[in-house]
């Protein structure tokens, strides 16, 4: 039989999802879903994960995997094609990161560049949690329990793909080949790696107050487009503008900028938005050139991404709305989802043991053996 070909990938339920989601994850989610080409589909709400910086604010957790949930949903995960489920609910996975924990030095976690930078962002106080530590080894048993051969991901997770692929190679040679090494796939478009917050700031942080989110009506979202960073060299129409380059604030200090408007265009707009919200252009590339050469306003491209935006966010907004009238039906999806994700994770840990040599009960063998050589002690 072919391998088969497996996708697992999640969100730690820590706010509601935003626009940055839906191009760097989200939407290409929707369409692998619905490519028929995967066996099978494993989304998780990482609210164990989630936990491990957050112990003291469980509520904040509780509250989201529900509007994380809703996220899924409106933006077309289909349940029928995918399995939603909640971490914490598959204890599979606390046992496998408790077994992994024995293959990832301290030193090799010190490393992962994505735990040193949250870690230099984070400040705990008073100390690390030692969960939040280990995460990358929760996150490989997140990935390995389900053989998942392909994780959708944005580029901030190399570093835990990486880490969990040593794990994998680790395992397999100790103990024999059981896991399967997965491989990242990364949004293909530039644009989506990263999607800066409206405020032109590197990333969309609910703290920051810069996200557009997917449960945001028309009117919010009009607000939002209105008050998007632009160039803050182009003051008058006439002027030419910028996609991007450099500015230096009232203190004398230089910053580097990109025009957030053009980069969400780039993630969001289809020739097609053109033939249907300004006809004038054909497409981007026109676009930018008589934006570039001046004459065309900011006003005018706000209102066209506002255009573009809403088109994509309202068929999200109707799925929401729908799924809102029955709340306890997102529970059992949910469950359901848990179920299945058990099932197949009871059957890897199955094999992991018995690769491990600890499935004492099971092993014939072991028994056989132990019991001739303490009748021989005894003879
Ligand atoms: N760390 C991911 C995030 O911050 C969430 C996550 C947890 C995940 N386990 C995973 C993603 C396994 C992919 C695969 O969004």
């Amino acid at each position: 039989m072919a391998k088969e070909k497996i996708i697992l990938t999640g969100d730690r339920p820590t706010g509601k999802l935003h626009i940055g989601h839906y191009v760097g994850s989200l939407r290409r989610r929707v369409e692998l879903q619905n490519s028929g080409e995967y066996d099978k589909i494993f989304i998780m709400i990482a609210d164990a994960q989630a936990l491990t910086d957050n112990a003291d604010n469980p509520e904040k957790i509780r509250q989201n995997v529900i509007e994380v949930a809703l996220d899924y949903l409106s933006a077309g995960l289909d349940p029928e094609k995918c399995n939603l489920f909640i971490q914490s609910a598959v204890p599979e996975l606390t046992e496998l990161t408790f077994y992994y924990m024995n293959l990832v030095s301290v030193q090799r976690l010190q490393r992962n560049p994505t735990v040193k930078t949250e870690l230099e962002m984070r400040k705990f106080e008073g100390g690390t949690p030692t969960g939040f530590f280990c995460y990358p080894i929760s996150q490989a048993a997140d990935i390995t329990l389900f053989k998942a051969t392909t994780v959708p991901v944005g580029e901030d997770q190399k570093p835990m793909l990486e880490q969990t692929n040593e794990i994998v190679r680790r395992f397999n040679h100790i103990y024999g080949e059981t896991l399967v090494e997965p491989s990242i796939l990364l949004p293909d478009n530039a644009a989506c790696l990263r999607l800066p917050g409206t405020d032109g700031k590197a990333k969309m942080s609910k703290s920051l107050g810069n996200c557009i989110y997917l449960s945001d009506t028309a009117k919010e979202l009009k607000k939002k487009v209105n008050s998007m960073f632009t160039d803050p060299l182009h003051l008058n129409i006439e002027d030419p503008g910028h996609l991007q380059g450099t500015y230096t604030d009232t203190e004398g200090v230089e910053h580097s900028y990109q025009n957030t408007v053009f980069v969400y265009l780039d993630a969001f707009c289809q020739d097609s938005d053109f033939e249907k919200f300004l006809p004038e252009y054909k497409n981007l590339d026109e676009m930018k050139e008589h934006y570039i050469k001046g004459g065309l306003g900011d006003g005018t491209c706000k209102k066209f991404l506002y255009n573009v935006l809403n088109d994509r966010l309202e068929p999200i907004r109707q799925r929401r709305k729908e799924y809102e009238k029955d709340i306890p039906a997102v529970y059992e999806i949910l469950k359901k989802g848990t179920e299945e994700a058990r099932k197949v994770g009871a059957q890897t840990l199955a094999e992991v043991r018995h690769a491990m040599r600890i499935d004492y009960f099971d092993d014939k063998e072991l028994i056989a053996e132990q019991a001739k050589r303490f009748a021989e002690a005894n003879k």
